[in-house]
Parts: structure tokens; sequence; C-alpha cells
């Protein structure tokens, strides 16, 4: 069987690393604010050339807490791109501010040419999501928003390590980021950071994710308990050490898809960019659900992200869009298929992979 996914694969790899660095925290028994913590947000920090992180307990409530951050108020909008993960949108809706859904580019990526016709007086940030691993039209969008006197939020979830113009992401001011086992830096858990260059920002979140509290109760601002535990902050600055060279195999894992599929017909390749990291290789096939059946036929795994544009999910259903409001999502959304894509996938898996979408395309063409 080719997996989508096998985690199992990286941690047998790390295995004696992370059983050191997990016995150390249990030696110092200190599981919550203490130093580990401490010394990831700087690795990572300066991993993304910025000066601050904040570890937090998810990508999500990196979100929810980027937002508390700007003083988002209730009623006020949030533009954001229609394809994206369910809790990009969740984030939104928490702290009762409006999403204002975009459609997206080729890409799959917020279309910015759609940006500015949508932003009204209660428009407050733009929040692009580097989705995939592909980083959006940074220069363009943080135009827009300086025009515009609006905040940007770069939902990084997807792209730990994703480069714009030489640059990591974040671009802009603040970037949100998962830990989420399965992502290009996965935790053994949840997990999630929020990195910045601004100060101002930093203190109020490090005050937000600790009940607000300055220092032992004595609590200054609002707050909520979300704070990045010592043991995942131990395993994740193992594997902060592998994210470059895990990301490289994925972008080379990518190019030779692109190189095996690019003759296939019927099949839309990602373009190769070197400051892509490819968290997920996604196609587009106009046969999309019998070719994943016939893959699973020959025991190799896909996935689809995502199957319902946000737009169309019934928990979003109180946003009063319509299906046909985003014709290029909705198209995607019927079409995307992610291949198998992770650092230990072998050649001969990838091979197999092209090879059985070639003999699919021979059978139903
Ligand atoms: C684009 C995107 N945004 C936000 C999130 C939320 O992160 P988490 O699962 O850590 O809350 C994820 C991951 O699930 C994601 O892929």
């Amino acid at each position: 069987m080719i997996p989508f996914l096998e985690l199992k694969r990286q941690h047998e790899f790390l295995k004696k690393e992370i059983d050191n660095a997990i016995n150390k925290v249990i030696k110092n028994s200190h599981f919550i604010l203490g130093e580990e913590k401490k010394l990831f947000e700087q690795e990572f920090a300066e991993y993304c050339g910025k000066k601050y992180g904040i570890g937090i307990n998810s990508g999500t409530d990196a979100l929810i807490l980027a937002l508390h951050s700007l003083n988002i108020k209730r009623k006020e909008e949030i533009i954001v791109p229609v394809n994206t993960a369910i809790p990009t949108i969740m984030a939104i809706r928490a702290i009762g501010s409006i999403p204002r859904l975009i459609d997206v580019n080729e890409n799959y990526l917020i279309d910015s040419k759609k940006i500015e016709p949508v932003i009204n007086k209660k428009t407050k940030v733009i929040m692009p999501v580097h989705l995939y691993g592909k980083v959006c039209d940074m220069d363009k969008i943080i135009e827009i928003a300086k025009k515009h006197n609006l905040k940007v939020i770069e939902d990084c979830c997807q792209a730990h390590g994703a480069e714009y113009k030489g640059k990591k992401v974040p671009i802009g001011e603040i970037g949100c980021f998962s830990f989420y086992p399965s992502k290009n830096l996965g935790a053994l858990g949840d997990g999630g950071m929020i990195i910045t260059n601004n100060e101002r920002i930093k203190e109020k979140l490090i005050l937000l994710s600790n009940y607000g509290q300055e220092d032992k109760y004595n609590a200054r601002i609002f707050g909520i308990n979300s704070r990045l535990d010592e043991l995942q902050a131990a395993i994740l600055r193992i594997k902060l050490k592998y994210l470059e060279e895990f990301n490289k195999k994925r972008r080379e894992n990518a190019k030779k898809y692109n190189e095996l599929l690019s003759e296939v017909k019927g099949v839309i390749i990602p373009d190769y960019e070197e400051g892509h990291v490819y968290h997920l290789y996604v196609i587009r096939h106009k046969k999309r659900y019998e070719l994943i059946n016939y893959l699973k036929e020959k025991e190799i795994l896909t996935q689809i992200h995502y199957p319902i544009p946000i737009h169309l999910q019934e928990a979003f259903s109180y946003l009063k869009y319509r299906k046909g409001d985003f014709p290029n999502a909705e198209k995607f959304s019927n079409e995307i298929l992610s291949l198998p894509m992770f650092p230990e996938l072998t050649d001969k898996e990838l091979r197999k992979v092209c090879e059985e979408i070639n003999n699919f395309n021979n059978i139903v063409a």
C-alpha cells in the first residue's frame, strides 16, 4: 500500500532524539511555560527571519489570538480566500467578526485582483492563506493593505519555510502557524505559533495566551489558556533542525511528479517553484472520483483538499453566499486531488503513483 502520508517513517528515523528530548522534559518536570518553549520560540522566529515567536496551543488559536491582538471586533470584516481549511474561517467566526470570502486564482490562492472591490468601512484585516505550501501574491496584498489602512494576518499553517522573493513567511507583520502532526513541521499532538517583528503585539500575545496575566494571579487584560507545552516544544526543536532537509525532499518529489505527469493527458499539474514547500501536491482531473477509486484499487491512497468550498459548508450558511458565487473554487473543488506527498515517500512509490495515473488515463481515454 502507498499511504497518503506515513508519519511513522519520520518518527522511526528521529526516535532516539525524540526519546532523549522527552526524557529531559520529564526529568525537569516543568511542563508549562518553561525553557523548551522559550528556546523553540526563539529558534523558529529566527528560522522565519523574524524577531518574536509566541507558542500557542494550535494554529486555530494562533489565528484567534492574532485577531484579538489587533483588537478586531464583532461584525468587523476579514478578507479571506474561499479555498482554505475550515479552521481559518472558524477562527474569524470565533471572535464574532465576518469572513468576506474571495475567489481563488489558478494557483488555488486568494485572487488579489478581487480584494479591493469588497473593501468597505468595516474591513479591518486581509488574511491570505499560503495554501498547500505556496505563498500568495504578497506584494500586491501588502500594497492594498497599506492603501486602505488594513492589517495583514498570514495563515502560514501549511507553509513552514515557504519563501517569497527569497524571504520566508510571514512576509508581512503577523504570521500564524500550526504544528498539527501532518504539517511540514509537526508536533506529536497539537501546537501553534504566532510570528511577528512587532514588540507591542508580541507583549500582548504573551498575555492573551496566558489568562491575560502579567504575572502570576495578576490579570491585566482578557486572555485564554493557549500555550505550547514543553513536551511539544522539545520535540519541535528536534524536528526544526530537519525542516530544510524535509522541505527539500518535498520539492524533489514535486519536481519528479511534475516530470512524470506533465505528458499525461487530462492531468493538470501545479507549477514548480523553489519557494513552494509542497505541504500538499495537488493535481486536477475531470474524472477525479473515478481516478481516486482506481488508485484505491491499486492500493494508492489520496485525499481532497478540500471537497466543499467554505461558502457551501453548512456551518457558514449564515453568511448567505450561494452556489455560483465563487466559480473557480467551485470548479476546482470538483477536480482537485492531493497525491501522496511527504519527505520519506520513496522514488519507487512515486513512480508507481504516476504509472497508475497514466494507466487510468489509457483505460478511460
Ligand atoms: C490553512 C490552515 N489554517 C489553519 C489550520 C488550523 O491549525 P490547527 O489544526 O493547528 O488548529 C490548519 C490546519 O489544520 C490549516 O491547514
